[in-house]
């Protein structure tokens, strides 16, 4: 499993690793979910791509993994299927957020290095989740009361070194219709190439606030 950098703070207090604060992580019966095994990080992209090109605008995306676990490889994915050149796509671990100008406004955040309720003010937060702009949140289990109740939660896992295990949950009214979408389209789509766009103009990083 990678290790973060070595510079990184300890690790914050708060949340858990595997998300059990949020949603428990399982499928059952009576609840919709998506269950996948992402035999490697292109895959993991092409699932992002397909919640990425599903998206409208406002929604949050809560990803929920251990270090390594993907989440940034499914940003990627999410910001190509929103327009966004992949390749623009970086952790924000040092800056905290970034904003990307796609089909709709993307904004990534990584909540790893923050410790308190008052840090994750700090970078504007609650302003990036007013309903207007797509926020995708990496260790969105640290600050679970900061999550609006509507919301898809992506949780991953490592399994082995190139595959990784997605479960894909919604809260919400709105996050379930999406999600009810996600898993039409994964059916579709989960053995097929993932079409690259025309790149377009490079995102831009989020001012720290
Ligand atoms: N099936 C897979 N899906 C995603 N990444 C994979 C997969 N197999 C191997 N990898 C590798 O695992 C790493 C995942 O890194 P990524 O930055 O996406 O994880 P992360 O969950 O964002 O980690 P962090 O918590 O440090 O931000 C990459 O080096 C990637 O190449
Ligand atoms: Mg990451």
């Amino acid at each position: 499993m990678p290790s973060r950098p070595s510079s990184r703070p300890s690790r914050p207090t708060t949340g858990t690793d595997q998300g059990t604060r949020l949603s428990k992580a399982s499928c059952r019966p009576s609840v919709e979910c998506l269950e996948s095994i992402l035999s490697s990080r292109s895959q993991t992209e092409r699932l992002g791509h397909v919640i990425g090109s599903l998206l409208t605008g406002g929604e949050v995306l809560a990803l929920i993994g251990s270090l390594g676990a993907g989440k940034t490889a499914l940003v990627r994915g999410i910001a190509a299927g929103l327009d966004v050149p992949p390749e623009s796509v970086s952790s924000p671990t040092f800056v905290l957020a970034h904003e990307y100008h796609g089909r709709v406004p993307l904004v990534h955040i990584d909540l790893y290095r923050l410790r308190t309720g008052a840090e994750a003010e700090s970078i504007g937060l609650n302003d990036y989740l007013d309903g207007s702009i797509v926020v995708a949140i990496e260790w969105a289990d640290r600050f679970p009361e900061w999550l609006p109740a509507d919301r898809l939660e992506v949780q991953l896992a490592h399994r082995t070194p190139t595959t990784r295990s997605a479960l894909v949950t919604a809260q919400g009214s709105r996050s379930s219709l999406l999600l009810t979408r996600i898993v039409r389209a994964w059916q579709v789509v989960r053995h097929t190439p993932v079409s690259r766009k025309p790149a377009r103009p490079a995102g831009r990083k989020a001012p720290v606030r």
